[in-house]
C-alpha cells in the first residue's frame, strides 16, 4: 500500500522523518511530498535518501516548458494511485487552503485531486492554534471527514507553554494505518484481552516474573480496536501505551487478572488469554525484604487457571481464544492444552525459536483448534494480530460449525 505524507514549513517538519520510517515498518509505501517552507526547515534529499523516491516539492518540476505539464501529469498520476494522504506537520496556512480549496502548490492541488482518506496532524504556536480561524478551519475539514490528530500540549519551540507540539509519531502512524486497515468486521463484539505478564511478590522488594513484554496481546487488543470492536484490556505490568481507544485495566497478580476478567466476562462476546500467567505463587508473602542468609526454599502453590475458569462460565455464543508459548514437543502440548482448557481454539508459540515469541517486535505462531493447524508465518505482531482474528471470527461461520459437527458426529 502506498502512503503520501505532506510536510508543510513549521519547526516539526524534522519529525516527517521518524514517520516516514514508522510507516515503512509497516511495509508501506511512502511518497514525500514538501511545501516549499518545508523545505528551509529539513532538505528533501533526508526524505527521498529514506523513501528512495524523488521527493515532490513543486508542481512544475523541469524549468523547461515542454516537460511542464508532462512532469505535472505524472506527478498527479502519483497522487491518484495513494491510498492515503498523512500531512504532518500541517501549518495553520496548510490547514486554511485545504478549508478553502486554495490549490497553488503540490501538497494542496494533491488534497482537492486525491479521493483517498486525508489525516492531519497540526503543529503551531498555541494562540495560532487557538485562533477562531484555525478552529473554523479544523470543523470545516472535520466535517468533510478529515481525520485530525490533535496536537500535544507542553513546551513549543516559540518559548511559549500550550497545545500545538505535533502528536506523538506513533499517534500519527496509529492513524493512518487505522484509515488503511478499516474493516468494520469485529463491530458489535466486545473483545476482552489479557496481556503481558503477572507478578507474584516474595517480599515488598522482589517477585516471581515471566519475559513477557505485552507486544503481542497489544497488539491483539490494538488490531480488535480497529476493526470495530469494543475491546477491554486486561494487562499486567508492561513498558507500552495503552492503544487509542481501549478499555485499560491493570492489574498485578494472577488472582487480580482472575478477579477483573470474571468481573468483566458478562460484557464479552470474545476473550483472548495473550497474557502469560504466573501458574504458581509464594504461599507466604514476606512483610519485609528477605535477608540474606544461605539457601532459601520457597514454597509455591499453584494459582487458579482463569482460562479454565472462563470456558466453565462462557455463554453458548462466547469465543474462548488461548495462547501457549512451549519450548519442546510444542504440537503436543499446544493440543494437550487445547483440550485440557476447553477453548475454543490455541494460539501456539514456539518460544525456543530465534527472533519471535517473548519480547520481540515479531512472531510465528499455529493457530490450533480441533479440527485443525493453521501455519501463521513469521510476520510483525500486529500483522500477526489481524491474521489471528481472521481465524477468530472464522469459528463463528456456519461452514466451521457444520464441520465440527460432521466431527462430533464420528
Ligand atoms: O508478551 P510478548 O512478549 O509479546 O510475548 C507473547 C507471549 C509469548 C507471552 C504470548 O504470545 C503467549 O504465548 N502467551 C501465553 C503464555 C503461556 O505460556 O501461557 P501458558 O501455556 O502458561 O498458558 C496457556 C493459557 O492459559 C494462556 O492463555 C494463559 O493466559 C492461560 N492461563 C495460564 C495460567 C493461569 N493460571 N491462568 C490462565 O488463564
Amino acid at each position: 500500500m502506498k502512503v503520501t505524507v505532506g510536510v508543510s514549513g513549521g519547526i516539526a517538519a524534522y519529525k516527517a522523518a521518524e514517520l516516514v520510517r514508522a510507516l515503512q515498518k509497516q511495509a508501506l509505501d511512502v511518497q514525500v511530498v514538501m511545501t516549499e517552507a518545508a523545505q528551509r526547515f529539513v532538505q528533501p534529499l533526508t526524505f527521498a535518501a529514506l523513501t528512495g523516491h524523488q521527493v515532490i516539492t513543486s508542481l512544475w518540476d523541469s524549468p523547461d516548458t515542454a516537460e511542464h505539464e508532462a512532469s505535472s501529469i505524472e506527478h498527479m498520476d502519483a497522487a491518484q494511485t495513494t491510498d492515503a494522504l498523512v500531512v504532518a506537520p500541517a501549518t495553520a496556512n496548510v490547514l486554511a487552503k485545504f478549508a478553502h480549496g486554495i490549490a497553488d502548490d503540490f501538497l494542496t492541488t494533491l488534497y482537492l485531486a486525491t479521493t483517498a482518506p486525508v489525516i492531519v496532524a497540526p503543529a503551531m504556536n498555541v494562540n495560532m492554534w487557538q485562533h477562531p480561524a484555525t478552529q473554523a478551519n479544523l470543523e470545516t475539514l472535520a466535517a468533510r471527514n478529515v481525520r485530525i490528530v490533535a496536537p500535544d500540549s507542553g513546551y513549543l519551540a516559540c518559548g511559549m507553554i500550550g497545545a500545538g507540539r505535533l502528536a506523538e509519531i506513533d499517534a500519527i502512524a496509529e492513524a493512518v494505518l487505522g484509515v488503511l486497515h478499516h474493516r468494520n468486521d469485529l463491530a458489535g463484539e466486545t473483545v476482552m484481552v489479557t496481556a503481558g505478564g503477572t507478578r507474584e511478590a516474595l517480599d515488598p522488594v522482589r517477585f516471581l516474573g515471566n519475559r513477557s513484554s505485552g507486544k503481542m496481546g497489544y497488539a491483539m487488543a490494538e488490531a480488535a480496536q480497529r476493526r470495530g470492536a469494543r475491546v477491554i484490556l486486561v494487562t499486567a505490568p508492561t513498558a507500552l501505551r495503552v492503544p487509542a481507544g481501549c478499555e485499560a485495566v491493570t492489574v498485578i497478580t494472577t488472582e487480580e487478572m482472575r478477579q477483573a476478567v470474571l468481573d468483566r466476562l458478562d460484557q464479552a462476546t470474545i476473550v483472548i488469554k495473550a497474557a502469560a500467567v504466573a501458574d504458581y505463587r509464594p504461599r507466604v508473602q514476606a512483610g519485609q525484604k528477605l535477608r540474606r542468609s544461605g539457601p532459601l526454599t520457597l514454597e509455591l502453590e499453584p494459582t487458579q487457571d482463569i482460562l479454565a475458569e472462563v470456558v466453565e462460565r462462557r455463554r453458548p455464543d462466547m469465543l474462548v481464544i488461548g495462547f501457549a508459548a512451549e519450548t519442546e514437543d510444542v504440537l503436543a502440548h499446544g493440543r494437550d492444552k487445547l483440550l485440557r482448557k476447553g477453548a475454543d481454539a490455541i494460539v501456539l508459540n514456539d518460544v525456543s525459536r530465534e527472533g519471535v515469541g517473548f519480547d520481540s517486535e515479531r512472531n510465528a505462531v499455529t493457530f490450533l483448534t480441533r479440527e485443525r493447524a493453521i501455519e501463521l508465518p513469521e510476520m510483525t505482531k500486529r500483522e500477526l494480530a489481524d491474521h489471528i482474528l481472521d481465524e477468530i471470527l472464522a469459528l463463528r461461520r456456519p461452514s466451521h460449525v457444520l464441520a465440527e459437527s460432521d466431527t462430533t458426529g464420528d
